[in-house]
C-alpha cells in the first residue's frame, strides 16, 4: 500500500531523518519503535507533507507522495493522529465528529458514519453530548482516532496513542486500534511503549538516528535481544 524509500528530512539545516525505507500492505497493523528523538515524528510528518523530504520517494498505491501538500495527502486517503491530541475542548463529542466527516475517496468501502462510529466505539455513543474538556485522556485519543476515521483513510498514522494514559487506559486504547484494523483500515502506529506495540502489531520496525535498524514480526523482535537492549526502552 505504501512504499517508503530513503527518505531524507531536515528542520532548517539539521539532518533528520537518513534514508528511511519501510512499507505496509494493505490491512496491516505495523509499530514504529524507537527511543526519544531518533525521528519517529518527523517520519510521520515526512509522509504527510507537514516536513518537506529532500530526498526519497513514498508510493502511496503508486502514487508519489513527496513534495505534495498535506490536504492533498490527506484527501488522498491518509490520516494522521498527532503526538498531541487535537480535539476541539469546547465542543461535544458529536460536534467534534462531524468536524472530521469528509466524503470517502473510495467507493468500495463502507464509508465512516456517526453510527458506525458509535457502535465501534460504545464509549463514544455514551459521551456524545459530552464538551471535549470534560473527557478523560484516553477517551480524547479515542475521540481523536474516531474523528480522523470519519474523513475515510484507507492509512492512519497514529504517533505515541497510549503516551501518559494509565495501564488500563492503555488497554483501551489498544483495543481501539485492534478494532480499527478489523474494519479495514491499514495502521502504522508509533510507539515508546514496546509492551503495548507488543500487543497488537503484526510487524514491527525500530528506528535510531534517523534510519531503520530494524524489521521483523513479533517472533523477531523477541529473538533479537540485543537490538531490543540498544534500541528500546523496555
Ligand atoms: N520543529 C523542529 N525543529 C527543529 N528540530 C526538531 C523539530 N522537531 C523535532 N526536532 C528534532 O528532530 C529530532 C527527531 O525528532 P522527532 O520528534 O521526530 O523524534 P521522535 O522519535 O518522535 O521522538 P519522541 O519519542 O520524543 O516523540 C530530534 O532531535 C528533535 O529534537
Ligand atoms: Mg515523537
Amino acid at each position: 500500500m505504501i512504499a517508503v524509500k530513503d527518505l531524507h528530512s531536515y528542520y532548517g539545516k539539521s539532518h533528520i531523518l537518513h534514508g528511511v525505507s519501510f512499507e505496509l500492505k494493505e490491512g496491516e497493523l505495523v509499530s514504529l519503535l524507537g527511543r526519544n528523538g531518533v525521528g519517529k515524528s518527523t517520519t510521520l510528518k515526512s509522509l504527510m507533507g507537514m516536513v518537506r523530504p529532500a530526498e526519497g520517494s513514498i508510493l502511496f498505491d503508486g502514487q508519489e507522495l513527496a513534495g505534495r501538500r498535506s490536504h492533498e495527502i490527506a484527501r488522498l486517503g491518509i490520516g494522521y493522529v498527532p503526538e498531541e491530541r487535537r480535539i476541539f475542548r469546547s465542543l461535544s463529542v458529536e460536534e467534534n465528529l462531524l468536524i472530521g466527516c469528509k466524503r470517502s475517496v473510495d467507493a468500495s468501502r463502507e464509508p465512516w458514519t456517526l453510527e458506525r462510529v458509535y457502535e465501534t466505539f460504545p464509549r463514544l455513543r455514551e459521551r456524545r453530548g459530552n464538551k471535549g474538556i470534560h473527557l478523560s485522556g484516553g477517551e480524547q485519543q479515542m475521540l481523536t482516532v474516531a474523528r480522523t476515521l470519519m474523513g475515510n483513510p484507507r492509512l492512519i498514522l497514529v504517533d505515541e496513542p497510549t503516551e501518559g494514559l494509565a495501564p488500563l487506559i492503555v488497554t483501551g486504547v489498544l483495543e481501539m486500534l485492534a478494532n480499527v484494523r478489523r474494519s479495514g483500515v491499514t495502521v502504522l502506529m508509533v510507539e515508546q511503549n514496546f509492551k503495548a506495540a507488543v500487543k497488537l502489531a503484526d510487524r514491527f520496525y525500530i528506528m535510531a538516528k534517523g534510519q531503520m535498524v530494524f524489521e521483523g514480526d513479533m517472533a523477531a523482535l523477541l529473538a533479537a535481544e540485543e537490538v531490543r537492549k540498544n534500541f528500546l526502552e523496555v
